[in-house]
């Protein structure tokens, strides 16, 4: 069967309003755009999402946003309905990227309910998981993104709108996993969607790798079993590196 990627870009808290069009203008004329079997991504934060949405406008590039309140609306302060980043026109939502574990207090429960509020609402949930340097010192890597997946994917019913994110703590804004370390993981998430979903539905599921994901090593960790694509930080913002994952992509989907 003919590989699928889908290649997102996970822009963190960068560029304002302007400068996301400026830069998806760019990214646009260096060749970033889709095809039948590579699909992009970009997730800018909130306020640059509309304008990211218009410099987009008939190119198939799908737009998402880095998170969405549990709640569906009414008294939280400074939250952003599942509801409200449909309407404007995404997509997809990032779901328990490790910073928002790590400095907002995301735990796989309330990732759980955002899933559910953001499938609802009709996004496609991305729910990022992965391993710090520790627990993988002990060995524990398996057992916490099984945790992590079956707390998180809790009464969760349909895999059309979920994708899940592998990213080991440990190599965001660092160096990349090894491709055995990454075959090995995402081996180990796979198994854990099948038994949770079954054998068909559950092989279907795109498992991003993501963590230092660049123009180098691109076509080594995208060639690896079970990786569908990846969530890039860094080498998101920088238009020549991401047209060449975008490439890359496109040429192994080729092979
Ligand atoms: P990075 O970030 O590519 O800069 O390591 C990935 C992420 O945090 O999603």
């Amino acid at each position: 069967m003919q590989r699928q990627y889908l290649i997102a870009g996970n822009w963190k808290m960068n560029t304002t309003s302007d400068e996301a069009s400026d830069l998806l203008r760019q990214m646009v004329e260096l060749g970033v755009q889709p095809n039948e079997h590579v699909d992009v991504l970009f997730c800018p934060p909130f306020l640059s999402i509309s304008s990211a949405i218009q410099a987009l406008s008939g190119s198939h590039i799908h737009v998402g946003a880095q998170d969405c309140s549990q709640h569906l609306h009414g008294a939280f302060t400074g939250e952003v309905s599942a509801e409200s980043i449909r309407s404007i026109g995404c997509s997809h939502v990032l779901i328990g990227h490790s910073e928002r574990r790590q400095y907002h207090g995301e735990t796989d429960d309330s990732c759980n309910a955002k899933i559910h509020t953001a499938m609802d609402a009709g996004l496609a949930a991305v729910y990022c998981i992965g391993e710090t340097a520790e627990e993988r010192e002990q060995g524990r890597t398996a057992d916490v993104l099984s945790q992590q997946l079956l707390a998180g994917l809790r009464d969760v019913q349909q895999t059309e709108n979920l994708v899940i994110a592998y990213e080991p703590v440990w190599a965001i804004g660092q160096s990349a996993a090894t491709p055995e370390q990454i075959r090995e993981a995402h081996a180990s998430i796979r198994t854990v969607l099948v038994e949770r979903f079954g054998e068909a539905r559950g092989a279907e599921v795109f498992i991003l790798y993501g963590g230092s994901l660049n123009a180098s090593n691109a076509r080594e960790i995208l060639s690896v079993e079970n990786v569908a694509g990846g969530l890039i930080g860094g080498a998101s913002l920088k238009p020549d590196a991401f047209s060449s994952i975008i490439a890359t992509a496109k040429e192994l989907t080729q092979a």
